[in-house]
């Protein structure tokens, strides 16, 4: 069974508390419950993780190029920011989907720019908790239709 990491940067621990107007009520335990439910559907084996350090981030895309079919990343502030993060998926060989649960172009202008995107196979944002199932979805496609 392949595996896809999900994972998670920074205070996305927080979640269930933190700012429930944007974010949501769900906490991040809640969210790793949905992606396993959907892991199964789906037949993928997920590996759900989050740090608030960038470099472990980094560690564990390393991680991945070796023992998993894709990642789907929430990295938080970190996408407006890393050029490691952008670095690192470029040079992993196994698609990278973004996600965000807001929308961030509907918010301040430097949530538009994302540094990881132009790496990344494709991102999905402004769905809530949702948005990790459409971006696990989005995976499973790519690794049926890609030799
Ligand atoms: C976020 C959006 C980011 O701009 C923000 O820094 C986060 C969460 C989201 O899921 O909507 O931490 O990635």
């Amino acid at each position: 069974m392949p595996t896809i990491f999900v994972l998670n940067g920074p205070n996305l621990n927080l979640l269930g508390k933190r700012e429930p107007g944007i974010y949501g009520g769900q906490t991040l335990a809640d969210i790793e419950a949905m992606c396993l439910e959907e892991g199964r559907k789906l037949g993928l084996t997920i590996d759900f993780r989050q740090t608030n350090h960038e470099g472990l981030l980094i560690d564990w895309f390393h991680e991945a190029s070796g023992s998993a079919a894709g990642i789907a990343v929430n990295a938080g502030a970190y996408t407006h920011t890393s050029v490691a993060l952008h670095d690192a998926t470029r040079a992993i060989g196994i698609p990278v989907v973004e996600l965000h649960l807001s929308n961030v172009h509907a918010r301040e202008e430097f949530r538009h720019k994302s540094l990881l995107a132009p790496a990344a196979k494709g991102v999905i944002c402004g769905f809530g908790a949702h948005s990790y199932i459409l971006a696990l979805n989005a995976l499973n496609t790519l690794l049926h239709t890609s030799k």
